[in-house]
């Protein structure tokens, strides 16, 4: 399972991406404007940082308007991923960015129909929202098992990008599923790590270990 930050928070990317457990970034248009800077300048050190894929978001709503703005997008480095609304020009775009070999997120997903047409439409990746499901009193998780079986059924190669990730059983339902990404926040990608037993265990052998009194390293 591949694991993206969803954030444009340069410090925050920098932070995880030394780790080596980022396989790549995802933007919006509200983590540009939380970020407070101009989205090619960001979007371009965020690609600078980060070698996989970097999703930056077309905000034009008509199918020539996407295409323009995916031209300048596609400009700013070679990691840039397209990312388009799950709309019927969306899909369009998606298809014409996808048969001129450019890497493309579709986003806002929130039916396994709309999946299934992203799928059709060539995608590199769909985007299914899984918390803002769950924040209507549906089951995210339900769609991402549901979109599995569709694109298993007919073997579609689109990746299922799990976002709208907010808790840490988030990503783990979604690895059980089959998710073949999953893009959260940075605060839940460290908090992963966390478990108090783990914290217990260490604090413990580092006491018995002061009383031993050797080092490993002279
Ligand atoms: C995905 O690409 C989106 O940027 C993101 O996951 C949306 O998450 P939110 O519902 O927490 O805003």
């Amino acid at each position: 399972m591949k694991f993206f930050i969803d954030t444009a928070d340069v410090a925050e990317i920098r932070e995880l991406n030394d780790t080596g457990l980022v396989d790549g970034v995802t933007t919006n248009p509200s983590l540009i404007m939380k970020s407070g800077r101009d989205i090619i300048d960001v979007t371009k050190e965020i690609c600078g940082i980060v070698k996989g894929p970097v999703s930056a978001e077309v905000t034009a709503t008509d199918y020539e308007g996407m295409m323009k703005e995916a031209k300048v997008l596609a400009k700013i480095a070679k990691n840039i991923c397209i990312k388009l609304p799950l709309t019927m020009d969306g899909l369009k775009a998606c298809k014409a960015l996808t048969d001129k070999g450019h890497q493309t997120n579709v986003t806002l997903c929130f039916s396994a129909n709309q999946a299934l047409l992203a799928a059709k439409a060539g995608a590199t990746y769909v985007s299914p929202f899984i918390g803002r499901l769950d924040d209507q009193g549906l089951d995210g998780m339900e769609l991402i098992e549901e979109i599995r079986t569709i694109f298993d059924n007919y073997d579609f190669k689109t990746q299922i990008l799990a976002a709208s990730i907010r808790t840490v059983n988030h990503v783990k339902e979604a690895a059980l599923i089959g998710a073949d990404v999953i893009t959260a926040p940075p605060a839940t990608l460290k908090a992963l790590v966390k478990h108090p037993l783990t914290d217990k265990g260490l604090s413990d052998f580092l006491a018995d270990w002061a009383k031993t009194g050797q080092k490993i390293s002279k």
